[in-house]
């Protein structure tokens, strides 16, 4: 399968296992590589920037193929700096930003070679990073896990690979063959796939979060600012229902001026991946607060198996599906 992505990075498959806040580990980075897709993890998945470099560490010795890591890059992430320190210091051939401007990024990484992915949402932020230099943009569409765009991803890839030069990866609603195909078929040149993996072997997350992934529905993904200031998709568990999906008045008030938005913004990212780390902590006793992000693709996630079977069995059904199309 030989698309600019796979060509790009000499990998065999148009697979990227997404970055996932404390759900991709190094095992599961180097399983996705080691099977010929791309393996990434987030920078923030580390308390402390020595701890990701500690992390990076372990990837490098249990792969030597191509890896990615993602930076968030707007002000709530107060490492940035040293996060691109780290992964210029160590060679990381992919870095993907995301929710903030990548210009400083992609200037560093683009002097030792290495590949700059960006999140985007729309096209004229999709236009604005090209013309930065970003190497590829991953469209990410409604539905997808995390924090998720508001178009969806069957017009947002054709509208993008229209408007751009650069290779589109396709990102939300891909978890099998069939959406793969279907991503491709729209012009994309990779599909990034997160909430299928958090069901795998390799992911530490606590069993509960992985049995929810496999017995959720669609519909029981909410969308909602409410949980880190941003929209973004979460399995809708009690206690999410009982937070509610609206913006509350004093938070709506914080929002309403830039400057107080900015720190608004912050202050519920920081809460949201507080509790977001205690819910998918493997050793949580309360059940009672769980903050369990995830995409859509729920619906269509049935077995937990080790990651090189998932992209196995993708490339699979990717085949059948080509086959079978009239
Ligand atoms: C649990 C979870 C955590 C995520 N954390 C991050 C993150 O730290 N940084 C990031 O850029 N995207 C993050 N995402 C978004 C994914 O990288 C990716 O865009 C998304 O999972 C794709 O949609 P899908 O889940 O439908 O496959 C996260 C997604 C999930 C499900």
């Amino acid at each position: 399968m030989k698309t600019r992505i796979t060509e790009m990075l000499g990998i065999d498959f148009p697979v990227i296992a997404a970055p996932m806040f404390l759900v991709s580990n190094p095992e599961l980075v180097a399983a996705v590589s080691e099977a010929g897709g791309l393996g990434t993890f987030p920078a923030l998945n580390y308390r402390k920037p020595e701890q990701f470099e500690e992390g990076l560490k372990v990837v490098n010795s249990l792969t030597d193929k191509p890896y990615g890591v993602n930076i968030i890059t707007n002000k709530s992430n107060i490492y940035q700096e040293q996060h691109l320190e780290i992964c210029i210091r160590n060679k990381v051939p992919v870095i993907i930003t995301s929710l903030g401007s990548p210009r400083q990024v992609i200037e560093e990484a683009h002097k030792i070679g290495t590949k700059v992915f960006c999140d985007v949402t729309n096209l004229d932020y999709a236009k604005k990073v090209e013309s930065l230099g970003a190497d590829a943009v991953v469209a990410v569409g409604y539905g997808a896990g995390g924090h998720a765009g508001k178009i969806v991803g069957s017009v947002l890839v054709p509208w993008l690979v229209e408007n751009l030069k650069i290779p589109v990866i396709a990102a939300g609603g891909i978890a099998d063959g069939k959406t793969l195909l279907s991503a491709l078929a729209l012009g994309a040149e990779a599909g990034y796939m997160g909430t299928r993996f958090i069901a795998c072997n390799e992911t530490a997350v606590n069993e509960e979060y992985k049995k929810s992934i496999l017995e959720s529905d669609p519909e029981d993904i909410v969308f909602t600012a409410r949980v880190t200031g941003a929209h973004a998709n979460f399995i809708n568990t009690p206690y999410l229902e009982r937070l509610g999906t609206e913006l509350g008045f004093f938070e709506r008030f914080w929002t309403r001026f830039s400057f107080t938005r900015k720190w608004f913004k912050m202050y519920k990212g920081y809460r949201a991946m507080k509790g977001m780390g205690e819910s998918a902590s493997t050793g949580k006793k309360k059940a009672w607060k769980d903050v369990w992000s995830a995409g859509q693709t729920v619906g269509l996630i049935k077995d937990t198996k080790p990651a090189a079977e998932i992209l196995a069995e993708v490339v699979r059904e990717y085949s059948e599906a080509k086959k079978k199309l009239p």
